[in-house]
């Protein structure tokens, strides 16, 4: 089985190896000229990002050949997913993939602008996460169907929520808004864990450009809390408790 993963703050990354197998970094892939993987089973963990994938997993999608009997898909999130699901189904017709499963996990959200977290962290336990992922890792060792059965409907409001809210949010240019502030060493931790390799530290300062993937790693797991955008719900940051800040760099740089 192979696990291909897309991670900020480490919740798919954990995710990934609970259920098993090969993990690959889809960022790390994402530098190939070529992308091909087979397996008996072949397995996608990536963030619910504004109710859709992220832009590097939905571009890893169309760029890589993969072939396998068992294709699954898990989401990992914080409050909703409402047509995730079917933005997966939707992109894997376009590859000639069928999505033998999908699932979602429900963890800590790390989207900053709206939630703190602290009270994020305080109210995990209420999510059941070790249930959730056992239940998964249960459904995929028994390579279990569930799949997405879209609707009109359903393309209908992917359409809308991508053109009123996804489009606004998911923006390659984001960084270019972050503020660092003097509490920044250079120690260009930022630049390591950033996974569209978004981000350059020298002498001068910490540098941004216009490929952004909205993650928030460097915000997270800035060792200073020096990064900065303008909404912010709270102080605190996150990263899951299982993995540490090597484990992200070792993914993302
Ligand atoms: C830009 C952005 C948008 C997000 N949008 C959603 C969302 O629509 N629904 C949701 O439940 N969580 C949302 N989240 C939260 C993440 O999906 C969630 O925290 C995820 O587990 C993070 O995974 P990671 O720790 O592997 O990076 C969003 C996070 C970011 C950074």
């Amino acid at each position: 089985m192979t696990v291909c993963y897309f991670t900020a703050t480490g919740n798919c990354l954990y995710v990934a190896r609970r259920i098993g197998g090969t993990l690959l970094s889809i960022p790390q892939l994402m530098r190939q000229d070529e992308i091909k993987i087979e397996d008996d089973a072949v397995g996608i963990v990536a963030p619910v990002y504004a109710v859709e994938m992220p832009m590097m997993v939905k571009e890893f999608l169309l760029k890589a050949r993969i072939k396998t009997d068992y294709f699954f898909f898990v989401y990992t999130y914080g409050m909703g997913y409402a047509e995730a699901f079917t933005h997966v189904e939707v992109t894997a017709k376009k590859i000639g993939l069928t999505l033998s499963y999908i699932n979602a996990i429900q963890m800590v959200d790390n989207y900053l602008p709206f939630f703190d977290m602290k009270v994020q962290i305080e109210t995990l336990p209420e999510k059941n996460v070790e249930w959730q992922i056992n239940q998964l890792v249960k459904d995929i060792g028994e390579r279990k169907l569930r799949q997405v059965h879209v609707t009109e409907e359903n393309l209908a409001e992917m359409d809308r929520w991508t053109r009123t809210h996804a489009a606004n949010i998911l923006k390659k240019d984001t960084a270019l808004g972050y503020k660092v502030n003097d509490s920044c060493i250079r120690c260009g931790i930022c630049a390591k864990v950033c996974p569209a390799n978004n981000i350059t530290v020298d002498k001068d300062g910490v540098t941004f450009s216009d490929h952004c993937e909205v993650c928030y790693a460097c915000l997270h797991n800035c060792p200073q809390s020096a990064i900065h955008m303008d909404l912010e719900a709270g102080t605190t940051h996150f990263r899951n408790e299982y993995v540490t800040l090597s484990d992200i760099i070792k993914a993302n740089e």
